[in-house]
């Protein structure tokens, strides 16, 4: 049993959903959501975070600064509470309610950027605004997601070998892409495996950080309006697009088997699905990272008015049984899951 005394000093990091009986296709979830910031972005704060302490960055009066679209301004709010910095999160209109509550309730101050950038995003008038701040004032210290490459680093460290120690015969990794933070860190990391693994990074239509057009993103975490400056491509074995349509379309799938996953969750899964259902999966090992819970988007990915606004009335007709392949069965222990050999 776990006796921790700060916050950051918990995540549960090796927690798998077997998805077979929701999705119909072979494929592990690794749920990143189990700590005290709620998200995977704990893993990359605490890296970024000590990073700068060890390189003399932050002093006692220093103010953290981070343009988010919440869930690292979560996990930054609660680090800086408990080591006593202060934080400003500079966020935007499609932050979620209950994510910017999160971060005040904890003592940060919140700035909501209402103006969109030429890409139809919000993060290039973040990123001048908290350059803006930088400029005013020494005590301001931004950590820089975007570049820093702690954001990798801790997935490297981390997420990549817990996945590793759970499925020794992995074949494909899905990966959300935002910062790119997690793709990168993972993608390096089974690069220099025993075994090659297929990296599949998965993007929100709308989003430009691949290259493609940019458009209406509504769902927070998942895509960019810019090119994320970590990604290095040559990692990276092919990217998928999905519609916010069907990122919400699973996310209720899951739902109602009792799994309630945030936004970025439902993007993955079924960008998986979908590949798994174009591939020949016998055998094939197939594991999907799900960065956060859903209990932040009951204003939004769960909520009917939301949805009906943005979407129209039909989005989640005819999503019964149909659409669920097959009725849940026994939990397969880790040691058959890894059992599994063939390639794609
Ligand atoms: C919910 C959610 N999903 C996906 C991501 C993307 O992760 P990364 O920035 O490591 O690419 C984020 C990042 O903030 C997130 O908050």
């Amino acid at each position: 049993m776990p006796v921790i005394s700060a916050p950051y000093a918990f995540n549960e990091g090796h927690l798998f959903v077997d998805l077979e009986s929701i999705c119909g296709r072979p494929l592990y979830l690794k749920c990143e959501g189990f700590n005290f910031a709620g998200s995977i972005k704990l893993k990359a704060a605490n890296e970024m975070v000590e990073n700068a302490e060890r390189d003399g960055l932050l002093t006692p009066d220093s103010i953290l600064v981070e343009s988010s679209s919440g869930n690292l301004g979560v996990a930054l709010s609660m680090i800086a509470a408990s080591k006593g910095y202060r934080f400003l999160c500079v966020t935007d209109s499609r932050c979620n309610l209950s994510t910017r509550l999160l971060m005040e309730a904890l003592g940060s101050d919140v700035h909501v950027v209402a103006d969109q950038d030429s890409n139809g995003g919000f993060l290039g008038v973040r990123i001048e605004y908290v350059r803006a701040l930088c400029a005013s004032d020494d005590r301001y210290v931004w950590l820089s997601q975007y570049t820093n490459a702690g954001n990798w680093v801790a997935h490297y460290r981390t997420t990549a070998p817990e996945i590793a120690t759970q499925f020794p015969e992995l074949d494909v990794l899905f990966v959300g892409a935002g910062t790119t933070g997690t793709l990168m860190g993972c993608a390096r990391w089974f690069r220099q495996w025993h075994r090659p693994v297929r990296i599949v990074a998965v993007d929100a239509v709308g989003s430009v950080a691949f290259g493609g057009e940019p458009g209406r993103r509504m769902i927070p975490g998942l895509g960019m309006s810019m090119r994320p400056p970590l990604l290095d491509e040559s990692y990276v074995d092919e990217v998928l697009r999905v519609e916010e349509t069907d990122t919400i379309r699973m996310c209720h799938r899951m739902a109602r088997r009792g799994f309630l996953f945030g936004g970025s969750t439902g993007t993955v899964v079924s960008g998986a699905t979908d590949w798994l259902a174009r591939h020949d999966t016998r055998g094939l090992t197939a594991v999907a990272v799900a960065p956060d819970l859903g209990e932040r988007y009951l204003d939004t990915v769960y909520q009917t008015n939301w949805l009906q606004d943005l979407y129209g009335d039909q989005l989640l007709d005819g999503l019964g049984a149909e659409e669920v392949p097959s009725a849940p069965r026994e939990p397969k222990s880790a040691s058959r899951a890894t059992g599994r050999r063939r390639r794609p």
